[in-house]
């Protein structure tokens, strides 16, 4: 049987050759995770939220856009064969840096290469974009995990997605420093879908109440509303599965964090949240904004 990149890899052989009908089978809804503090649990929320969305039988790819700090390859224990950077260098498809992890999810590793990204010519970014724009229509999620804070390249992937998941801990320091990415995005553009997740929570009662207060703060302050998909305890599960380079949603799948994670990910598929322009919009405003 293909592997899931290889069948990719055919299925956009036979549209570019004419075969196949040319309009996407379905939407790719972009989500971008972030956090204002760095260190607060984002890339270990995106790895195991795509594995529970694969599980609820989505198609996920995940694209480590964190620059010079990317380890989704590393947390799963997979290092890639091709960068973004050999994919400009060689001339190849966005298929060829496509890596295949567990049960079928995909993802795209940033290495060193997409330190470069932003410092290309246009025409080459251009490129770039062009080939992601391929994926319209193949995987129903494309989840970015972002670095932290209000760097340029980050605020360009928050305004750009359908959605963005902003991952705090209760800390005052981790709120504030989310407050402060909400303020900034809300300023530039007030109609971002913004999600909390509260990680790393002592009690259940912890990251409700943290939720709340974030959430008001945002509507009284900003009059800026902010949804809230849930709250993962501090579990010890999670250090264990960085160690054994194996995800936590495998490694540890009873685990209270997992289920944690799970139930958010049941919420957030029940969410009817607009679909703004999906793929094709993240890349327009990727490369025109
Ligand atoms: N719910 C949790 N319980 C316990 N430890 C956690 C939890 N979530 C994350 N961690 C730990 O926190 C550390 C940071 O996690 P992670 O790398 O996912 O954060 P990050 O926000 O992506 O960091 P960076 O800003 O550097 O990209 C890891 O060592 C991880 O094991
Ligand atoms: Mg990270």
């Amino acid at each position: 049987m293909l592997d899931q990149v290889s069948q990719l890899r055919e299925k956009m052989l036979k549209k570019k050759s004419g075969v196949l009908d040319l309009k996407p089978i379905k939407k790719t809804r972009v989500l971008a995770v972030t956090s204002g503090k760095g260190g607060v649990g984002k890339t270990n929320f995106a790895l195991n939220f795509g594995l529970s969305l694969v599980e609820q039988n989505k198609k996920v790819l995940i694209f480590d856009v964190d620059l010079g700090f990317a380890n989704i390859d590393v947390l799963l224990g997979q290092m890639p064969r091709e960068t973004i950077a050999t994919m400009i260098e060689k001339d190849l498809t966005v298929y060829d840096i496509i890596e295949e992890g567990p049960n079928g999810l995909l993802f795209i590793s940033g290495g060193n290469g997409f330190n470069e990204l932003f410092r290309m010519d246009d025409l080459k970014l251009k490129k770039f974009f062009q080939e992601l724009g391929t994926l319209q229509g193949q995987v129903d999620y494309i989840i970015l995990d972002t670095g932290a804070g209000l760097s340029y390249e980050n605020l360009r992937y928050i305004l750009a997605a359908d959605d963005v998941i902003l991952v705090t801990t209760p800390e005052p320091t981790s709120i504030t420093d989310a407050y402060s990415i909400v303020k900034m995005v809300h300023g530039k553009d007030p109609n971002v879908h913004m999600k909390l997740v509260v990680n790393q929570c002592v009690s259940l009662k912890e990251g409700q109440r943290t939720a709340a207060n974030f959430k008001q703060a945002a509507e009284q302050f900003l009059g800026k509303e902010i949804g809230t998909l849930g709250s993962i305890p501090n579990d010890s599960h999670i250090p264990e599965a960085v160690k054994k380079q194996q995800p936590l949603m495998l490694a540890y799948p009873s685990s209270e964090s997992a289920i944690a994670i799970r139930q958010m990910t049941g919420e957030f598929l029940q969410l009817r949240m607009p679909y703004k322009l999906g793929l094709k919009g993240f890349i327009m405003k990727m490369l025109f904004k």
